[in-house]
């Protein structure tokens, strides 16, 4: 309809404006708050490719826990730095092991916070990869039962929700059956569905130390040139029983969380990794963009895009920024 009739601006006129016909909001009850968790006691060193995030013990961990609760985040996830690593990645199914010990403590000492736990065997594989390896090859069914007890220990210590993020084939199927026969049936799983090969995990990868030491993960990850694929992962994760799915990275791939919140209506998350992380904190240390306003933006663009859950390692700047922005 035509000018002077129609004039877009007087929507735009004051703030109260502004917020009764703003169509999308972020929410501090949309944030997960990703951990790295280590071995030893009062450790909390800064990743120098993450500045503002930090390796845990577990003792300073449940402060930072404590911190994000206060702030009324709803999530957590969590990353374990084992202190061995081997070719099987035993420490990953380790009842004993790093996260189920971080999961114990979190819900004995915070038990409202919800815990998820990454499933994948990287962070504990001395060669970096996140399957089981023989002639160079990265091996698919053999991977899923490590991925199965990964989840068990996970589920056992506690954890209410575990996020397989290996991209094997059948691990969401393996994970459920596992969970089931050993009475997690309900314990929820958030299936990293359409995790690209990318190269935003860069800074990831010097924080918990898991790249791979010989060739990538191109034959598990997924190739960014790809969208129709991803609809197909996300209908089979869900289909061998994924309860929420989630695409990764988040920014450069806006049009697959639209695509998936478009074609599949299931409840979905959005991975805002570190490499996305750190190109704005690097850019706002040098002061080119406005850190908060950069924060915020982003945020509201996946929420936009039709992501409910964001992971983010913003989760608590995020969350002090709205409750200021609140009570205002
Ligand atoms: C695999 C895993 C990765 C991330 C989360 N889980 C990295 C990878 O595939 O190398 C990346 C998260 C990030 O970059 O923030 N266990």
């Amino acid at each position: 309809m035509p000018f002077p009739t129609h004039r877009s601006r007087r929507l735009r006129k004051n703030s109260a404006i502004l917020r009764m016909v703003e169509e999308t909001s972020l929410s501090v009850n949309d944030l997960i708050y990703p951990l790295f968790v280590c071995e030893g006691k009062d450790v909390k060193t800064e990743i120098s490719s993450m500045p503002g995030i930090f390796r845990f013990s577990l003792d300073r961990m449940i402060l930072d826990v404590q911190e994000a609760a206060d702030l009324g985040i709803p999530a957590v996830i969590l990353f374990g730095i084992p202190d061995k690593k081997d070719a099987v990645g035993s420490e990953a199914y380790n009842p004993d092991g790093i996260v189920q010990r971080a999961v114990r403590e979190i819900k004995a000492a915070i038990p409202e916070m919800i815990v998820i736990t990454d499933v994948c065997i990287d962070e504990y594989t001395d060669h970096g990869h996140c399957g089981l390896v023989e002639d160079g090859k990265i091996l698919n069914d053999a991977t899923l039962e490590l991925l199965a007890k990964m989840a068990q220990t996970h589920a056992q210590a506690g954890a209410d929700i575990v996020a397989p993020s290996d991209m094997m084939d059948g691990r969401v199927g393996a994970i459920r059956k596992a969970l089931d026969q050993s009475g997690f049936n309900e314990t929820l799983i958030l299936a990293y569905s359409a995790k690209y090969a990318s190269a935003y995990y860069g800074p990831f990868r010097e924080a918990a130390d898991s790249s791979p030491k010989f060739g990538d993960r191109s034959t598990y990850q997924m190739d960014p040139a790809n969208s129709d694929e991803a609809i197909r992962e996300v209908l089979q994760d869900i289909e061998e029983g994924a309860d929420m799915v989630m695409v990764k990275p988040a920014l450069a791939y806006l049009d697959i969380i639209y695509r998936v919140r478009q074609e599949i209506n299931v409840p979905l998350a959005a991975y805002n990794v570190s490499g996305e992380y750190s190109l704005i904190v690097a850019a706002s240390q040098n002061g080119w963009v406005d850190r908060e306003r950069i924060i915020m933006e982003t945020l509201l663009s996946i929420r936009r895009a039709g992501a409910k859950m964001i992971l983010t390692y913003f989760a608590k700047e995020a969350a002090e920024i709205l409750a200021r922005r609140q009570g205002k």
